[in-house]
């Protein structure tokens, strides 16, 4: 299933388009079954209804630990990485790995938990948090971890949407200098979660929290009583194995729901073939696992791979800027995968913090999140990869579960900017504005694909509706990424950014009604617009324009307050970066707003505002102009 160079990967591809089913017949022959599926792929993209290795029967943990345990069982499965750079890290073995889950689990199963219910995981990135989430899979719970940079309403909101029955957490959080509540935000959230009978608390910081008696209890304590052998429950491959909320342009964010079979194909074939990852190989994702990356390529595709995968507690900032190449070079990194933000933000700090750190470990980079821009790609390349490392640009999202478009690591051609060519049973199609297929060469379009692949989105939590109206209405019988897309003469890709109301801060995404959905409910404000410019290390940050009833006082406070609103609801995440108080907000007649005159104006580029006309108070640009300084 490992591609080895670009005729075999031209091959693969033009199989896995011509015989989708035989193709990834074959690429599962490469996992444990308890029951192998009678037909590889039913689908129809209008309900959508999409099955993968229908009638397969499997756990996903037999794959990612009771194999390895056999094959390989003191080969570090998870290398942890603290907070502090002069605290130890830890190693787990696939050995340890596979008792402490199954431990774990027999904790859940203790507390009642059962196949199919929702757990929600709120922590930071320490084992317990892959533990927990390993654990839930092994027993058939679906986990639904939430970031822990989310505030309690977030996590009230996810917890109520998919009626979780516990939550999962710590006492803190240490983020570089920072302490972090965690179980007091849970507290928090849990005023307002009928459904949440327990509470498990793993301890991290030592911050006092309180303990409820009958519904709060301690993971270490818990796990002592229990013992460490739990047989893995049999799951069909169509069984969901978690849910994950991330933004739209409308509305709530919803639960993007993965199951067990086909996302345990992807997640493992994509890390294979993109990252090559060789046997006693070091592999470093700097993503926190409250995000789909963190998910699919610091647990599953790795440790299904038999990896060995690091995890930092940590930020990139400390104690300096040099702390990733600290890594890096303390652990022999040969993978390393991180976003362009960082990238760029770590670049302008000076050459001192990267410089006589020895890299020379590293064999492949990758970059995920948002797309890449030149200068960042150029500085990757030669400060950190002098030039010796595959960049692969890889671009994918929540709802596809793995890897699409990618370099494959030295197999692939590669071009700065460019994510280049779908892996194998990826089928991209560039549309116009109209829907007509692009063939060739395309200096813009959007992004579609056409056939499913094992891990696509199968349906967003309680809503099927809305998973058929957000991704498979705009384009009938194509899955609609929301991203636009141009293709070079060569056929490579690459990915501009995204055609809807989703602002991309820092490869995280936030939609604009929702923030504005927060701002709307801070005292006063009447109305509010938001939309994503140009942001140097950000990629894109947020601009806010606001109607007040009444003119602030103090306006400079008034926008202190307007964040400390924003972070109370969402989350420090979604603060906006630029707030702007304005009379009017421009509209046309139907009462819709002209975000491309905002965004303009957010980008100080007056030059071409465009047809105006359709406004129905042309003047309030004026005004908007004037109020942002710009004539
Ligand atoms: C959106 C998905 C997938 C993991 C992290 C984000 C943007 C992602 C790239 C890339 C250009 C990219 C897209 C996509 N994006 N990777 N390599 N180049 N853009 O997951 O939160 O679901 O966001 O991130 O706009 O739609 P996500």
């Amino acid at each position: 299933m490992r591609i080895s160079s670009f005729e075999e990967y031209e091959l693969a591809y033009k199989k896995s388009v011509d015989d989708p089913e035989g193709f990834w017949g074959e690429v599962a022959q490469n996992f444990e079954w308890r029951k192998p599926w009678t037909r590889v792929l039913d689908w129809n993209f209008d309900k959508p209804d999409i099955k993968w290795y229908v009638g397969g029967k499997l756990n996903i943990t037999e794959n990612a630990l009771d194999r390895h345990v056999r094959e390989r069982p003191n080969q570090p499965a998870i290398i942890w990485e603290p907070n502090e750079k002069d605290d130890d890290p830890v190693t787990l073995t696939y050995k340890v790995l596979h008792e402490r889950v199954c431990r774990f689990a027999n904790v859940l199963k203790n507390h009642g938990v059962v196949k199919g219910d929702r757990i929600c995981i709120y922590m930071p990135m320490i084992p317990e948090l892959a533990i927990a989430v390993l654990a839930c899979a092994r027993i058939g719970a679906i986990h639904s971890v939430v970031f822990g940079g989310f505030s309690a309403k977030s996590i009230a909101d996810r917890v109520n949407d998919a009626n979780c029955k516990m939550i999962i957490t710590t006492d803190g959080a240490f983020r570089g200098n920072k302490r972090i509540a965690m179980k007091e935000t849970v507290d928090d959230a849990l005023i307002g979660c009928p459904t949440v009978e327990k509470v498990l608390v793993a301890t991290r910081t030592r911050t006092p929290v309180s303990m409820i008696k009958g519904r709060d209890y301690w993971w270490e304590e818990e796990t002592k009583k229990v013992s460490a052998e739990c047989p893995a429950t049999e799951m069909d491959s169509e069984d969901p194995l978690f849910i994950l909320y991330t933004s739209g342009s409308t509305g709530k964010p919803k639960g993007v729901v993965h199951t067990t079979g086909g996302y345990m194909v992807y997640s493992a074939y994509s890390f294979q073939n993109v990252f090559q990852n060789n046997p006693g190989d070091v592999y470093f994702c700097t993503a926190d696992i409250g995000w789909i990356t963190g998910h699919s390529y610091i647990i599953y595709g790795p440790l299904v791979s038999g990896a060995t995968s690091m995890m930092f507690e940590g930020v990139p900032t400390y104690p300096d800027a040099g702390r990733f190449w600290d890594i890096v070079e303390r652990h022999k990194v040969n993978i390393f995968y991180t976003a362009p933000t960082a990238i760029r933000s770590l670049m302008g700090f000076g050459p001192e913090f990267w410089k006589d750190k020895d890299l020379s470990s590293l064999r492949v980079l990758g970059s995920v999140g948002e797309p890449i821009n030149e200068e960042a790609w150029t500085w990757y390349n030669e400060n950190i990869g002098k030039g010796n490392c595959t960049i692969c640009d890889t671009w994918w999202q929540t709802e596809t579960g793995g890897i699409m478009i990618s370099p494959l690591a030295n197999i692939t051609p590669t071009k700065p900017t460019y994510a280049m060519l779908p892996l194998p049973g990826v089928q991209p199609m560039l549309v116009d504005e109209k829907g007509e297929e692009i063939t060739g060469n395309a200096i813009s379009g959007n992004l579609c694909i056409k056939f499913p692949w094992p891990s696509i989105i199968r349906t967003t939590w309680g809503d099927h509706e809305r998973c058929k109206q957000v991704y498979f209405s705009a384009y009938p019988g194509n899955y609609f990424t929301g991203d636009g897309c141009i293709r070079d003469k060569d056929g490579y890709y690459r990915i501009t950014g995204r055609v809807d109301d989703v602002i991309n801060v820092s490869g995280h995404r936030i939609g604009t009604a929702e923030v504005e959905d927060a701002l709307n409910s801070h005292t006063g404000v009447v109305e509010s617009a938001v939309v994503g410019y140009p942001h140097e290390i950000k990629g894109q940050g947020i601009f806010a324009y606001i109607i007040m009833e009444s003119q602030p006082h103090e306006p400079e406070l008034t926008k202190k307050d307007i964040l400390a609103t924003v972070t109370r609801i969402i989350g420090p995440i979604a603060k906006p970066d630029q707030i702007l108080f304005v009379s009017g907000l421009p509209k046309t007649r139907s009462g819709k707003i002209m975000r491309r005159i905002l965004r303009k104006i957010a980008e100080g580029d007056v030059s071409s505002l465009g047809d105006t006309s359709t406004l129905l108070d042309p003047a309030v640009v004026e005004e908007i102009k004037a109020a942002a300084g710009i004539s």
